[in-house]
């Protein structure tokens, strides 16, 4: 009797500790944020996953489903000695088989560092199209900076592009926004070029072109860092170093807080283990993030120029149509290739008119390459004569290669078999296709395949 009544005692202990302090309570309202959005800072994000404790169950599966896919990853030689120009060398299996014995020696603190160590080791490849994602509910946690910088290749000196008015508006302080132009020269008091190039080494997977890393960060991946791919940072602050006076050469050092835009409310620990282990990484939260940033900011091109000499015709955020009006030249801004935004390439293509066209890839995001393949086709036949363009697929007959060669044509030769090395000159080959699972979701695949 006594035993059982000590056991309730705790149980009820338990509850009540549970209730008044879950680390992952994250419900801050500002309005300034769309209303389903909340910040926090790096202390409480971080104490919040430090207390999600490493579980077996998911390390054990989550390692066998990164072996399984390795067994269909076709690069994996080629990452372990590449050539020319990059020299990659990634033993894929062996960095995993590191994480496992870690896994095996509870080296894992907690089940976020478990993930960051398998993003880590997916970012050696250097491939935006080979990455690991922690978990969803990581992947709501965005983090954000005081500052969107720009490099001034002349003087090779780094400037503020602009102070973020949404920081700003958070913390409750513009300071940063009276920055704007300055010229930055140390960031933690370290060269600024030369932490900004670290950094792209230390986290950008954009490329393995350096060059190419360096101007992705400048771009986004350093003011803007999605926390389920860029791990927190050791310090909750950042340091920056002015130029005052170009000829005294007199430096101002000023501290901003990182802060951490959050875009779903947790109301506790379990709900952010639920998003973990329940629904699947989105990659959609940074886009969703960024796009209302650069709205926020009228950081698109064309919004800068609105009244001068550009008219907006038509489209979205990201995919849009405008017109110089001086000298009518057309400028296409494709953002992606993808689904979601193909009636609007459509509707723009078929309706653009004028001498001169510009089509701006600035930063895509990537998509279907065969609609991009499909639209150079459109606008170049002659490109189909080229032999040496090739859509390698995996044999899934995926709706939008059905919806962009049935609307843009794809040419002939364009779609390789990748084991024999012959391409196909029509979509027949597709047919009769067969479901088939591959690595648990079932689709539909190329008997050819099978
Ligand atoms: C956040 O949630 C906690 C616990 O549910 C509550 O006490 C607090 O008032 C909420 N804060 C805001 C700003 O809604
Ligand atoms: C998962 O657990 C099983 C049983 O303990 C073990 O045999 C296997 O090696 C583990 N797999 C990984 C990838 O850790
Ligand atoms: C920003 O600069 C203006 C003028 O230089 C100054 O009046 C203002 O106090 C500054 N704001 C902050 C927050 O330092
Ligand atoms: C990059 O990584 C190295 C090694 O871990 C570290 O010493 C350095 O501080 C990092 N640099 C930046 C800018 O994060
Ligand atoms: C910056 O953060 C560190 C630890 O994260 C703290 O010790 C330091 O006081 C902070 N500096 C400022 C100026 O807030
Ligand atoms: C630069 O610093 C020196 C010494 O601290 C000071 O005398 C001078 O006035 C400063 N110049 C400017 C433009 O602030
Ligand atoms: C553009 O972005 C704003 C802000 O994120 C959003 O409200 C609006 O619906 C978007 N418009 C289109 C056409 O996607
Ligand atoms: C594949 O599975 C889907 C969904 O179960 C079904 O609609 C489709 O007809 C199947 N296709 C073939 C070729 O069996």
């Amino acid at each position: 009797m006594k035993t059982q009544l000590f056991c309730i005692t705790i149980f009820f202990y338990a509850v009540s500790i549970e209730g008044e302090t879950d680390l992952c309570t994250f419900n801050s309202t500002i309005s300034e944020l769309p209303t389903t959005w909340f910040y926090s800072t790096v202390d409480q994000v971080k104490l919040c996953f430090e207390n999600i404790p490493v579980n077996n169950v998911i390390m054990n599966e989550t390692m066998k489903q990164l072996f399984n896919s390795l067994d269909f990853y076709s690069f994996l030689s080629i990452v372990r000695q590449s050539n020319h120009p990059y020299f990659t060398n990634v033993n894929l299996r062996e960095e995993l088989l590191n994480i496992v014995d870690q896994t095996n020696r509870n080296m894992y603190k907690n089940d976020y560092e478990f993930h960051m160590n398998i993003v880590n080791c997916f970012k050696k490849l250097k491939d935006f199209h080979t990455k690991y994602f922690a978990p969803n509910g990581y992947a709501k946690f965005e983090l954000l900076l005081p500052f969107i910088l720009e490099f001034q290749p002349l003087t090779k000196q780094i400037k503020v592009k602009l102070g973020i008015n949404l920081y700003s508006s958070i913390i409750g302080n513009n300071l940063n926004l009276n920055y704007t132009d300055r010229i930055i020269t140390k960031i933690d008091g370290m060269n600024a070029l030369e932490y900004m190039k670290q950094f792209a080494e230390n986290y950008s997977f954009m490329s393995k072109d350096k060059s190419v890393r360096l101007n992705s960060v400048f771009r986004e991946e350093f003011w803007l860092r999605n926390l389920a791919q860029y791990p927190l940072p050791i310090k909750n602050n950042i340091t920056f170093t002015f130029l005052d006076s170009i000829q005294d050469k007199n430096e101002s050092t000023i501290t901003f807080s990182y802060l951490i835009l959050i875009t779903k409310k947790f109301d506790n620990q379990r709900s952010l283990e639920d998003d973990n282990h329940l629904l699947s990484s989105s990659f959609l939260e940074t886009r969703l993030v960024f796009n209302y940033i650069i709205n926020l900011e009228k950081l698109h091109w064309y919004q800068h120029q609105k009244d001068s000499n550009f008219d907006f015709v038509m489209g979205g955020n990201d995919t849009y149509y405008y017109i110089h009006k001086p000298t009518q030249t057309v400028i296409i801004r494709l953002g992606s290739f993808n689904e979601e935004t193909f009636e609007d390439v459509k509707m723009i293509f078929s309706t653009a008119i004028g001498k001169t066209l510009i089509i701006d890839l600035v930063g895509n995001h990537g998509g279907e390459s065969c609609l991009a393949y499909s639209l150079l086709n459109y606008l170049v036949p002659e490109y189909s004569s080229l032999r040496l363009l090739y859509e390698p697929i995996d044999a899934r007959t995926t709706t939008p290669l059905f919806f962009f060669s049935s609307i843009f044509s794809l040419y002939a030769n364009s779609i390789l078999d990748i084991r024999t090395g012959l391409s196909f000159t029509n979509m027949d080959w597709i047919k009769p296709y067969v479901n088939y699972t591959r690595g648990g979701s079932t689709d539909e695949y190329s008997m050819k395949w099978s």
